[in-house]
């Protein structure tokens, strides 16, 4: 089986993610900043915020590792810079650390999120901080561009998505692929964890047009075929999980 690394395993997405994986006989190490019900073969209690214990934990799974599975990520609910920090600076600097146990035949799959969508519309201002390759350099443009970033978590995701796409471009040289999904409405503790404070009703406008939320186990299956042998000439794509919604909004723009 493949030796595969799940962030986020303690909850939601991850969580169904690492059981189904392991189902399939992948020996899975799990990531996450506290201990859920999942069992998995590893587990490493790491804050993704934090680049000096990422590096640590790099070096603890150490040998190959062929699959990362990018599903931990802060609610929309909590602060801005400390989302900033971990769905993006930290979920990428956690990706180039365990890039560096790949070979060519490696993937890198992470959950992004259709609120993130609009990434197009800060193109530039985004390659910009992509550019940023330290930890250290990312942290001090989020500093220098905080005022300008309204939504923490939208921009956040938007990194992602250009971060994906970009360096796709320069992994696939190295033999590993990057590509992320990104999710609509997912009925997982996050998702709760939102609605005390936003009202559904807003939630499930934006699940037009299936017309309901997406249950976790139906992210499994396209992040699993993102990562497998099967997607082996897929690179470079953000794949919409969210039944259709940036659809509408792709032809409406
Ligand atoms: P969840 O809250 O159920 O699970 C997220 C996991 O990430 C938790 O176990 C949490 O402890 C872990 N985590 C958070 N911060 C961390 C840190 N600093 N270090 C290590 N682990 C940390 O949430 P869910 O819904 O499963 O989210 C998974 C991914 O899907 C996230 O990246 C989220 O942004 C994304 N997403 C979720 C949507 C939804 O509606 N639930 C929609 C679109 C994207």
């Amino acid at each position: 089986g493949k030796r595969v690394v799940v962030t986020g395993c303690a909850s939601g997405i991850g969580a169904q993610t690492a059981r189904v994986l392991a189902a399939q006989g992948a020996h899975v190490i799990g990531l996450d900043q506290r201990r859920g019900e999942e069992a998995t073969a590893g587990f490493f209690e790491v804050d993704l915020g934090d680049p000096v214990a990422v590096d640590a934990v790099a070096e603890a799974i150490g040998g190959r590792v062929d699959v990362l599975f990018n599903c931990a990520g802060m609610a929309p609910t909590q602060a801005k810079m400390a989302i900033l920090k971990v769905n993006y600076l930290g979920t990428r600097h956690l990706a180039e650390r365990i890039a560096a146990l790949m070979g060519a035949g490696g993937a890198i799959v992470s959950v992004s999120s259709n609120g993130g969508l609009r990434w197009r519309t800060r193109r530039a201002t985004l390659l910009d901080l992509v550019a940023q390759a330290s930890f250290a350099d990312g942290m001090s443009w989020l500093k220098r561009h905080e005022g300008e970033i309204v939504n923490g978590y939208a921009f956040a995701k938007e990194a992602l998505t250009v971060w994906t796409l970009h360096e796709s471009a320069r992994f696939i040289k190295r033999g590993i692929r990057l590509n992320c999904t990104s999710p609509g409405a997912v009925q997982t503790p996050m998702l709760s964890e939102i609605e005390e404070k936003i009202p559904a009703a807003a939630i499930d406008g934006a699940t037009d047009p299936i017309g309901r939320r997406s249950e976790a186990e139906e992210q499994v299956g396209p992040l699993l075929f993102l990562g497998s042998d099967a997607a082996s000439y897929v690179n470079g794509v953000d794949l919409s999980v969210d039944g259709g919604y940036s659809a509408i909004v792709a032809l409406r723009e």
